[in-house]
């Protein structure tokens, strides 16, 4: 029995739209074959985008896409990307497969996909390996209108007009694969480099206001998982030079790096850890945004979670380089565990980008050739979009935990050995998983998981504050806890109709079926 009180005239601010973005990295099949295939290609495409593709990410709204890296961030030079495609710069991907880039899609490709798409761009620059020259010249040329060297070349390249960019990376993992750097380091290395990423001024902005005029919102490099020193040490430098902090932090269900678990062999034990892993995301966000109330109190810096979502072993017989992964029922509860998280941090978080949009760990869709499926988490995340820019309202829950008890993994707290509470709460989190908004028409939503692998819950919603006339639902769900879609059945987890919800002087019941991602709609 799960009981939730809906305050719907209780409002808890704005769940922005940017948590629901994603993340597209020069990585396996990601950019090229998912995204990409160029314009001579068989597979139909427009300038070289895959038409099957853009058409589906339009229909999912994407908001906003992070792209080049990534680790790949940190080794990419924009201007071999620019220009004539026969001149560009070829170079080998090092971290992804040691495989050749031949810089065919750049920063022209990426920003025509974004508009293709709808959705804004997010570019990450480099600062492991580029130069403050070379990062200050890329805002120049993506957005300075005047006369320039920068600009001379852009028009050269087929766009006078400048791109509207607004976020803006500086440095991708510093801490590791972007230049093993120390948080001081870092955060010395950040003030010098976002110093040169101007705002330029735009004739076309001269009557607004002077805070609604586009200007860069400058995203430092935050800390993987539980590395709470970095967060300190880049906040304690940085501070409001600052607009935002990432956070990044994968779902894997192993606890060694060589054996993450198979995405679609899994058992009842590997289902829970996952779960219990995928809300850890919870415990994070909070303790990251408590370090940064110390030096920003009034929440002014976002925490952009730009990386999150699963991580399994790769598909046998696949490039172990390439991160393609098979994407199941257990994808979708993470995706609705972590979107529910992230817009229920909605004080503190101001992006999320899943990793990543095609053909690489947790992806929205996965190709071979001309072939396209969708897969749950696409599914999950065009139920959950009624979400984006709504205003969520306050949300209490009395539900059952779902626990395991007696089973050994890790939660990685990195830095500390496990305590005896750690232990115990490691192994339980509440079976059901919600948020509740209002949209721009007077609409709510309730978005409800239960994680359980075998438990179905008879739910009561109260919905007060809100004069409740009819519910309509729609769920994800099946018997097969590994279910997927592939290439031959498509369709074979889709959402259906959320049936047997009534609704009688403002409560709503229902039964919640175990391992299920439902989105309710009340009027
Ligand atoms: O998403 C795959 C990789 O994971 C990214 O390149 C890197 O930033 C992270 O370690």
């Amino acid at each position: 029995m799960a009981k939730v009180i809906v305050n719907a005239d209780v409002t808890k601010g704005k769940i922005y739209k940017e948590i629901f973005g994603q993340f597209s990295e020069h990585l396996g099949r990601c950019i090229y074959g998912g995204i990409y295939v160029g314009e001579d290609s068989d597979i139909p495409n427009v300038h070289g985008m895959r038409t099957d593709v853009v058409e589906a990410l339009k229909k999912l709204k994407v908001p906003v896409l992070r792209w080049p890296g990534g680790c790949f961030a940190d080794e990419y030079h924009w201007k071999d990307g620019i220009g004539p495609k026969e001149n560009r710069k070829r170079m080998v991907n090092t971290n992804w497969g040691g495989v050749v880039e031949d810089n065919s899609f750049g920063t022209h490709e990426f920003l025509e996909f974004c508009e293709m798409i709808g959705a804004d761009p997010y570019i990450n620059a480099n600062v492991g390996s580029g130069t403050v020259q070379e990062m200050m010249e890329w805002v120049e040329y993506l957005t300075f209108d005047g006369e320039s060297p920068m600009t001379k070349m852009r028009a050269e390249n087929g766009h006078p007009e400048p791109w509207n960019i607004k976020w803006f990376g500086i440095g991708n993992e510093n801490w590791g694969c972007g230049g093993s750097m120390t948080p001081e380091y870092y955060a010395n290395e950040y003030r010098r480099y976002s110093t040169f990423c101007k705002d330029y001024y735009r004739e076309a902005d001269k009557d607004l206001p002077k805070d609604e005029q586009r200007k860069l919102y400058r995203i430092a490099c935050g800390p993987n998982i539980d590395d709470y020193k970095w967060t300190d040490g880049v906040m304690k430098v940085v501070g409001h030079r600052a607009n935002g902090l990432s956070l990044h932090y994968y779902t894997v269900p192993g606890d060694h790096w060589e054996s993450k678990g198979s995405a679609t062999d899994f058992d009842v034990r590997e289902w829970f850890i996952t779960m219990r892993k995928a809300y850890r995301l919870k415990e994070l966000v909070e303790n990251h945004g408590a370090i940064m109330d110390k030096y920003d109190p009034k929440k002014k810096i976002g925490l952009m979670v730009d990386e999150y979502g699963t991580w399994f072993d790769v598909e046998p017989g696949t490039n172990p380089g390439f991160l393609y992964q098979q994407n199941t029922l257990r994808d979708a509860l993470v995706a609705g565990i972590s979107l529910c998280v992230l817009m229920n941090e909605n004080d503190r978080v101001r992006m999320g980008c899943i990793a990543q949009m095609v053909n690489v760990l947790q992806s929205m869709i996965l190709t071979e050739g001309d072939k396209m499926v969708l897969t749950p988490t696409y599914h999950v995340f065009e139920m959950f979009n009624v979400h984006q820019d709504a205003t969520r309202v306050a949300l209490d829950i009395d539900c059952a935990d779902y626990e395991m008890k007696g089973i050994k993994f890790q939660l990685s707290h990195e830095g500390r050995p496990q305590r005896p509470d750690d232990r115990k709460a490691q192994m339980k989190m509440p079976q059901i998983v919600s948020t509740a908004s209002v949209d721009a028409e007077g609409a709510l939503h309730i978005s409800l998981c239960n994680v359980s692998h075998c438990d179905d819950a008879d739910i009561t919603i109260d919905v007060r504050g809100f004069d409740a006339s009819s519910v309509t639902g729609r769920i994800l769900t099946d018997e097969d806890m590994a279910a997927y879609n592939d290439f031959d059945t498509p369709d074979r987890l889709v959402p259906t109709e959320y049936t047997g919800l009534t609704l009688e002087n403002g409560k709503i019941t229902g039964k919640l079926p175990a391992k299920a991602v439902a989105v309710l709609e009340v009027k």
